[in-house]
């Protein structure tokens, strides 16, 4: 049997939170819905944060309420404080994330707290959502570059994703934030982390600004890793890296993986008719 990968679904939040024009809640429950009957197993649905700061995820409960749950699928949020991570478990989330940065200044920039403040900030996080039975993922951002520090030293990012695996967090996504990472500089931050911290627990976040996502996806397979995160249709950005693009279109993932031998469990019909509904959401005249 071919090798599985995990495809962690991305769109509803790192692809719509960048959205010039909020989506409508009912737009958001309409494209989780068709996610949901394309056979991924892990969604990100929401984020939990200020909507002073990304105004365009402020229904999260709401689109959790309206979503129709599939057997076998994990619909998870980002929760970065406290009051967070009681949004997202009375919403009814099955697993939350933690957000950190490798870098001072993108940590800064994203959640206004250095990065030790920030795992100080996480650690209640984590262990609340744990002791609510919720497993916790823990990104860390900028692995390679960062849009206000430049280069990013690999043993900072070995650092920060050991605090998070060390408080709870049964996964590090690794995001390659910026979606320009030439391959070579990949190879050398996996090649320090994984010295460190074993593939499975890691898993790959590619944005795909400068078209070499799929490439460092290739990489990441070298190393062990297993589990990659993407967005349908390519949709989205973060709001504080500017000129960042999406994360890697989850059918070109999947075509990817599978031209490399690598079983996805995905329907590319259904993840195609998924893709349409992305696109029709996001077109600037669509009311
Ligand atoms: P702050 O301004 O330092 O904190 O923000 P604050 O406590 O002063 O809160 C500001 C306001 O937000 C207050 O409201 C709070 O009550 C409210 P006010 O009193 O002014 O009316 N507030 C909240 N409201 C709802 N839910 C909450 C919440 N917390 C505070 N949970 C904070 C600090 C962390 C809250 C803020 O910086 C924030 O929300 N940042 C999130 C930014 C974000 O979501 N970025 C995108 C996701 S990360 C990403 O995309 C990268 C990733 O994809 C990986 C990669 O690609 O690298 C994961
Ligand atoms: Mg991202």
């Amino acid at each position: 049997m071919a090798d599985h990968v995990t495809i962690v679904e991305m769109g509803p939040r790192d692809g719509l939170q960048n959205e010039p024009e909020v989506v409508a809640t009912a737009d958001k429950i309409a494209l989780i819905d068709a996610l949901s009957a394309t056979g991924l197993t892990r969604i990100e649905v929401a984020s939990f944060v200020s909507p002073k700061w990304v105004p365009q995820m402020a229904d999260g409960a709401e689109v959790l309420a309206g979503i129709k749950r599939q057997p076998g699928v994990t619909y998870s949020a980002l929760t970065p404080n406290m009051r967070g991570l009681e949004a997202a478990l009375a919403a009814g989330v099955d697993e939350v994330a933690v957000f950190a940065s490798a870098t001072e200044g993108f940590s800064r920039a994203n959640i206004n707290a250095s990065i030790s403040e920030s795992l100080d900030r996480f650690a209640p996080v984590v262990a609340g959502a744990l002791r609510a039975g919720v497993p916790v993922r823990g990104y860390v951002s900028c692995t390679v570059d960062c849009p206000y520090d430049g280069p990013t030293d690999p043993a900072d990012v070995v650092r920060v994703s050991q605090a998070l695996l060390d408080m709870g967090c049964h996964e590090i996504s690794l995001g390659e934030t910026l979606g320009r990472a030439p391959t070579d500089r990949v190879v050398a931050m996996l090649d320090t982390v994984t010295k460190v911290i074993p593939a499975k627990h890691l898993a790959g976040h590619f944005h795909d600004t400068g078209g070499v996502a799929l490439a460092n996806v290739s990489v990441a397979l070298d190393y062990g890793v297993s589990v990659f995160d993407s967005a349908i249709g390519g949709l989205g950005g973060c709001p504080y890296a500017p000129g960042a693009a999406g994360n890697v279109a989850t059918e070109a993932l999947a075509k990817h993986l599978e031209a490399l031998g690598y079983s996805t469990g995905l329907d590319h019909d259904n993840l195609a008719a998924a893709a349409k509904i992305a696109r029709r959401i996001t077109e600037p005249t669509h009311v």
